[in-house]
């Protein structure tokens, strides 16, 4: 397993916490730092999980990776924070951002150093998949309830699970979201006005942070 720069990552997955680093596969990183995926988050991937949804003016980012999205929601609000749990592609990003609106923090999303109620609205696009189990996922979905604001939304969109899909995340994280269970735990999560809305490749959902 390879970071952006080539260097191997370990495996071991008793690592938790900050300590437990991304993965993504050479071939995966290269399509998410890509033209092709660039057009695919333009314009379907912000617009589907944004239009109609007031941002606020301080959207959480969870999970930029190369920052294909970030370029994209940046333009969108006054202020965003971007949390990237692998160090290079995080200094990457702070690099490439620094002097914008964007703000980067590397680590673990699943719990972060934000205080309660720090943002208006969060988004998580493209990587529930890559946490390691569904606890993981329920445990960033709790998470994020804590740090944005009640009444803001809190959005995400994520790929069904598929024969491709799987074959395209071999040695990498692969936790495809089930849209059948979704709506109940963000419930759990303590979301209100959950909606969960599938389509033949991708789940989207929305829920508002109490
Ligand atoms: C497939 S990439 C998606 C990148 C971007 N959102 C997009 O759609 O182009 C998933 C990203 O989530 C990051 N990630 C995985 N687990 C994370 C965690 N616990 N906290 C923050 N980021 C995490 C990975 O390092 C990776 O950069």
């Amino acid at each position: 397993m390879l970071t952006a720069n080539g260097q191997r990552l370990t495996t071991d997955d008793s690592l938790s916490g900050s300590d437990r680093v991304a993965r993504m596969n050479r071939a995966h990183l290269e399509y998410c730092a890509g033209a092709e995926w660039a057009d695919v988050v333009r314009r379907h991937v912000v617009p589907g999980a944004t239009n109609g949804i007031d941002l606020g003016d301080h959207l959480l980012e969870v999970g930029p990776g190369p920052g294909l999205t970030t370029d994209v929601l940046a333009a969108l609000v006054p202020n965003i924070t971007a949390v990237e749990l692998d160090e290079d592609l995080a200094a990457a990003l702070a690099e490439r951002f620094a002097g914008s609106n964007l703000t980067v923090h590397q680590g673990d999303a699943t719990s972060t150093p934000f205080a309660d109620n720090t943002f208006s609205s969060a988004i998580c696009l493209t990587m529930l998949h890559h946490l390691p189990t569904p606890a993981d996922q329920d445990r960033l979905f709790a998470e994020l309830n804590r740090v944005v604001r009640p009444g803001g939304t809190v959005m995400g969109s994520d790929s069904l699970d598929s024969p491709e899909f799987r074959s395209f995340h071999e040695d990498d994280i692969c936790t495809p979201v089930d849209p059948a269970t979704l709506a109940d735990r963000l419930r759990a999560a303590g979301f209100a006005n959950v909606r969960v809305e599938p389509n033949p490749f991708a789940v989207a959902f929305w829920a508002t942070a109490t």
